[in-house]
């Protein structure tokens, strides 16, 4: 099956103000706005290479996260779970987001969360396969939204597992995918350990291995990246520890993108892409 994911152009992105959960943020030190959108095409380019269906959310003034479109939302088959941001910043993005999704796939039922359940999409949910999801909550995400998510998924299929990771208040390490990336065909997840609770590294034991990587590379959003397919690996940085070790795995075409302006609002490659359907 073809990969499908989403991609937000970063016309407007900028950092002009702060999030009190993300420390990288700081309106003093801003992106290049003109090399951020080189450095955002070349990983547009490099998905089209990689034969990846990519659709790209149009970009709105003002908002100026919305290219992080990992955080959109949660897609299940023909379902799509909206998010219902933390920060108020960032909550008109999911009237965009809907629109785009109404107007792109006509048939998808789409879900709205009741205002105090709050999730942050892929950047806390991560698919292990068509059953199992792990959902961190503790940061952007609390555990009314991985209640409600785990309701909505209920009822279109009952084999579905939710499993809440309860994550410890930081403001580095804020989302999921800024500590964790699941090396699917390994079943393995790659993770900085610091950001979790002892409880959820507990319970990802229980689902597969789990290798940490130190704080270094954790701060060089090392595991802030994408499996595009079963030899393929985009991340925003990798020491030859981490590549001996994927490439262990059958990952041997591991491909590094500079994503020093997006680093500076705290996000790289993987918030900058929305995978459209479960590891397969
Ligand atoms: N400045 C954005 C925020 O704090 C960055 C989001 C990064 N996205 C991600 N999936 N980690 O909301």
């Amino acid at each position: 099956m073809q990969k499908h994911i989403l991609m937000c152009k970063p016309t407007y992105f900028d950092v002009r103000y702060k999030l009190s959960t993300n420390s990288w943020m700081n309106p003093d030190n801003k992106p290049d706005i003109q090399l951020a959108q080189w450095q955002w095409n070349e990983l547009y380019r490099a998905c089209l290479e990689e034969v990846v269906l990519v659709d790209v959310v149009p970009p709105q003034p003002n908002l100026l996260d919305m290219t992080f479109v990992a955080n959109a939302g949660l897609p299940h088959k023909d379902t799509f779970i909206l998010s219902n941001y933390f920060h108020p910043e960032r909550r008109q993005e999911s009237q965009h987001n809907a629109e785009f999704l109404r107007k792109m796939y006509g048939n998808r039922q789409l879900w709205f969360l009741a205002e105090n359940a709050l999730f942050e999409g892929e950047g806390d949910a991560v698919w292990l396969n068509e059953h199992q999801l792990i959902i961190a909550y503790g940061v952007r995400t609390n555990l009314e939204g991985v209640k409600a998510i785990a309701r909505i998924l209920e009822t279109y299929d009952p084999k579905i597992e939710v499993v809440p990771l309860p994550m410890r208040p930081n403001d580095k390490f804020y989302h999921l995918d800024t500590c964790l990336v699941y090396l699917s065909h390994a079943k393995t997840f790659l993770i900085y350990d610091y950001p979790f609770f002892p409880e959820a590294i507990e319970k990802l034991k229980h689902l597969g291995r789990v290798v940490t990587v130190d704080k270094e590379a954790a701060e060089k959003f090392i595991c802030n990246s994408v499996v595009m397919n079963e030899k393929t690996i985009f991340m925003p940085w990798a020491n030859e520890r981490t590549k001996d070790l994927l490439n262990s795995f059958g990952y041997t075409k591991i491909r590094t993108f500079d994503m020093s302006e997006f680093m500076k609002s705290g996000g790289a490659v993987k918030c900058l892409i929305l995978e459209m359907q479960p590891p397969i």
